[in-house]
């Protein structure tokens, strides 16, 4: 797909991190983009920057992304493109004992809470997406639209404490393949990227030493990867039309250990 003017774009979790690096980029090709987000602020200025259209948008709420479709819509025009990036991870053992002997299990509802923005919310705004692409003219190479997914090297090497988070990533991946398939013969390709681990405000958290500790783990090059270069590979399989139905590791070739 040609990036221009002529192309609008949704990016959900667009305010921050590979998101906003991603709602960058398409806005530096002549994209109208909409970012999707619960912040408010940082998604404001970011749409400002771009020339886009900040849309306050909860991913786990049906009338929340109806109601963003809708307003995006209005502002950019139907989009071509959906790059899914709104998610969060959180920490705990399935069942573990404390020092003092007490024994906790993981709480299914904060399980669930994984589940309701990473897994579902992801497939909430590709269902309402691709709905609104089948109403365009396909382009002259047959297509009418490119859902780029993110879900995480956790979801193939998955560390202790991530079961929820796993779980999340691995059923985007798993989605993905049917997805492409259900929408092919409407010309809407999906792919997902399962990111290693990235310099965002996510992994910043834990502070320069935690970094640099993380960064040392990747095989080559040592470091953690630039926001910039998950966009790339976003833009890359929204752009080449024989890209589909693939789930990629973007990772610098690391693999997770336990912990
Ligand atoms: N940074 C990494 O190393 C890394 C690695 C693997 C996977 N990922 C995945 O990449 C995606 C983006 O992560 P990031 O590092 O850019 O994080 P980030 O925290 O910088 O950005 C995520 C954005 O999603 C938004 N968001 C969260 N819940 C939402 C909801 N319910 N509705 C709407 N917006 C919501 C947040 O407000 C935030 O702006 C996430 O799905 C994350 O799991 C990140």
């Amino acid at each position: 797909m040609e990036l221009n003017g002529t192309i609008s774009a949704v990016i959900t979790g667009g305010a921050s991190g590979l998101g906003e690096a991603t709602a960058r980029a398409l806005a530096k090709q002549g994209v109208r983009v909409a970012i999707f987000d619960l912040a408010a602020e940082k998604g404001e200025k970011v749409a400002r920057e771009i020339g886009g259209v900040y849309c306050n948008v909860n991913v786990t709420s049906e009338e929340s992304v109806i109601a963003g479709f809708k307003r995006a819509r209005e502002a950019i025009g139907q989009e071509r493109v959906l790059v899914n990036c709104a998610g969060t991870g959180n920490a705990a053992r399935t069942a573990s004992r404390a020092k003092d002997g007490t024994i906790r299990h993981f709480g299914l509802d904060q399980f669930e809470r994984i589940i309701q923005i990473n897994l579902i919310g992801t497939f909430r705004c590709i269902a309402h997406s691709a709905a609104g692409m089948l109403t365009l003219d396909p382009l002259s190479t047959g297509e009418r639209g490119a859902i780029v997914n993110t879900a995480s090297v956790a979801a193939e090497d998955g560390q202790i404490g991530q079961a929820a988070y796993s779980a999340s990533k691995g059923g985007v991946v798993g989605m993905t393949l049917p997805i492409a398939r259900d929408l092919a013969r409407e010309g809407v390709r999906c792919n997902t990227i399962l990111p290693g681990l990235f310099n965002t405000p996510l992994m910043n958290a834990g502070g320069p030493e935690f970094v640099q500790k993380l960064g040392s783990q990747v095989l080559f090059p040592s470091r953690l990867g630039n926001p910039d270069e998950y966009a790339s590979l976003a833009i890359e399989m929204v752009r080449n039309p024989y890209f589909n139905g693939e789930d990629v590791r973007l990772d610098g070739g690391i693999r997770m250990a336990p912990a």
